[in-house]
């Protein structure tokens, strides 16, 4: 049952899509996915709503430093993993989030300015290793990138991190409009018209090959006690 959160102190970086693009694949894959929205504005909160039920996947809202472990604990027995899509702020629950995850994912935009929320976010993680001995794994995730292009800026931010020993995914999150839309219509990403929304096979790729490398991060201890994430573990061996 591992639990995976989305940080970046930064709003805009692209942390709810990157959760639910997470989180849909994994439910369209047979695990039972446990969305705790820990954002005031509510984004996967009003998602869920126009979709109505989603098979596997369920969405807890209003979620806070008070209730966040209570919510783990009661749905422990109904869900292979948990996902924390949490505000773009930095706040006491941010810290809580970490110390509870068993992967910290941290997006960052093909540009400089928004590599200073996921600057923060890893000092926090030194911080917490430094002080507490907590070891707390996470990885960089590059998100909006141009499907066409390797820009000069998303060169450097890799470069930057590379410099600094911080697991950078190999899968980016590309920029596509079926990652925006699926917010306006609801549903799932296999869900959408095709007529309305553009490359929808490609966008359906590129959330399985991030699902997939996610989920062969995960220790092998957490992937053997999710019922359905034996899978992954034998793919990622
Ligand atoms: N991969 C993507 N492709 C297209 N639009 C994206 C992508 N990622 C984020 N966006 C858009 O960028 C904005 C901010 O993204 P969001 O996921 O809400 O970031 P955060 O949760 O970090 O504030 C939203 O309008 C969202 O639709
Ligand atoms: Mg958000």
């Amino acid at each position: 049952m591992p639990v995976i959160t989305f940080a970046n102190t930064k709003g805009g970086a692209g942390k709810t899509t990157a959760v639910l693009l997470l989180a849909t694949e994994l439910a369209r894959t047979g695990h039972r996915v446990t969305i705790l929205d820990a954002d005031p504005q509510l984004w996967i909160s009003h998602w869920a709503e126009l979709s109505g039920t989603v098979h596997n996947l369920s969405v807890i809202s209003h979620v806070t430093m008070a209730s966040l472990e209570t919510h783990i604990r009661e749905n422990r027995a109904n869900t292979d993993c948990f996902i924390i899509d949490l505000p773009g702020t930095k706040n006491p629950l941010l810290t809580m989030a970490l110390g509870i995850s068993d992967h910290v994912l941290i997006p960052v935009q093909g540009s400089a300015m928004d590599a200073r929320g996921a600057a923060e976010v890893l000092e926090h993680i030194e911080f917490l290793n430094r002080k507490m001995g907590m070891k707390i794994d996470h990885s960089v995730v590059l998100t909006r990138v141009n499907a066409m292009v390797n820009t000069r800026s998303l060169l450097l931010v890799k470069a930057l991190l590379a410099q600094k020993n911080v697991r950078v995914l190999d899968t980016p999150i590309a920029e596509r409009a079926a990652f925006r839309d699926i917010f306006d219509y609801g549903g799932t990403l296999a869900g959408l018209d095709c007529h309305k929304v553009s490359n929808i096979d490609k966008a359906l790729e590129n959330a399985r090959h991030f699902t997939n490398e996610v989920m062969r991060l995960m220790p092998v201890r957490v992937v053997r006690s999710g019922r359905d994430l034996k899978s992954f573990a034998r793919k990622a061996a």
